[in-house]
C-alpha cells in the first residue's frame, strides 16, 4: 500500500493556476508579448524565473533584458499574483481535496507539498490547510525545478517514505514528467488529454478519494 501522497498545489489543491496565467499574461502584454492558454500549458509547474525566461524567449526579447530587469519583472509578476490571492480562503479549496486530506490522515498516510511555488505556505495558511501537511518542501532548496524529479524526491524524504511508496498528484506536464522520473506513481488532474494517456487521470478533484487512490495502487 502507498505510504505517502505528494501534492502539487496550483491547479490541484486550488485554482491558482488560473491566476498565475492572468498575472503572466498582463506582464507579457506590458512587454508587447502575447501569450495564450495553449502557450501557458508550458508554464504550468515551472518556476517563476523559468516561466519568465520562456515568455521572453517566446517574444524574442530575452537578449534585451539584463539581470536586474529580469529580477524586477519576476518581482512585478509576483506582486500582481500575490494581490490576486489575498482574498483566498477555505472556500477556494477545490472540491474533494479537504475530504481526501482527512481520509489520508485517518489512514495514517503521510502528506507532503511538492509545489514549485514560493507562495505555497501562504496559500495553505489562507485555506487553513497547513496542519494537514507533514512536510512542505521549499522549492528554493532543490537543485532543479520540475520537470526534474528533485522536489518530489525531497518531499518523499521529508515524510520519511521511499519514493516508490508514494503517489504524486499533478496538473502539469512538467509535474507529471517530474513524478515519473522520481519513481512515484503519477495521478494527473486534467480536463483534457494534455497529460498523456499512459497515466491515471481524473477530470475533477472530486474523484480523488482514498478509495480511488487505493484502487489505482499496484503493490
Ligand atoms: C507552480 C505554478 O506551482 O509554481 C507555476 O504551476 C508557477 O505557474 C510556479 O510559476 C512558481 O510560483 P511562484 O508563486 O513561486 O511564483
Ligand atoms: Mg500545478
Amino acid at each position: 500500500m502507498f505510504q505517502g501522497v505528494l501534492f502539487d498545489l496550483d491547479g490541484v489543491i486550488t485554482d491558482t493556476a488560473e491566476y498565475h496565467y492572468r498575472a503572466w499574461k498582463s506582464l507579457a502584454k506590458e512587454l508587447g508579448i502575447d501569450i495564450d492558454r495553449e502557450f501557458n500549458e508550458q508554464l504550468k509547474g515551472v518556476s517563476r524565473e523559468d516561466s519568465l525566461d520562456l515568455i521572453l524567449k517566446h517574444g524574442s526579447k530575452r537578449s534585451d533584458i539584463d539581470d536586474d530587469t529580469f529580477k524586477e519583472l519576476a518581482a512585478k509578476k509576483n506582486d500582481v499574483y500575490v494581490e490576486m490571492i489575498q482574498s483566498f480562503s477555505e472556500d477556494d479549496i477545490f472540491p474533494g481535496i479537504l475530504p481526501l486530506l482527512k481520509e489520508l490522515k485517518q489512514h495514517h498516510i503521510k502528506i507532503a507539498l511538492a509545489s514549485a511555488s514560493k507562495n505555497g505556505p501562504l496559500l495553505l495558511k489562507k485555506m487553513k490547510l497547513t496542519s494537514y501537511f507533514d512536510a512542505i518542501v521549499d522549492p528554493s532548496s532543490v537543485a532543479f525545478g520540475k520537470p526534474a524529479p528533485d522536489i518530489f524526491i525531497a518531499a518523499a524524504k521529508a515524510i520519511d517514505c521511499s519514493i516508490s511508496s508514494c503517489i504524486g498528484i499533478e496538473d502539469s506536464k512538467a509535474g507529471i514528467t517530474a513524478i515519473k522520473k522520481s519513481g512515484a506513481l503519477p495521478i494527473g488532474v486534467s480536463n483534457s488529454q494534455d497529460l498523456g494517456t499512459d497515466i491515471t487521470l481524473v477530470s475533477t478533484t472530486n474523484d480523488l478519494t482514498y478509495e480511488f487512490l487505493t484502487k489505482n495502487w499496484v503493490d
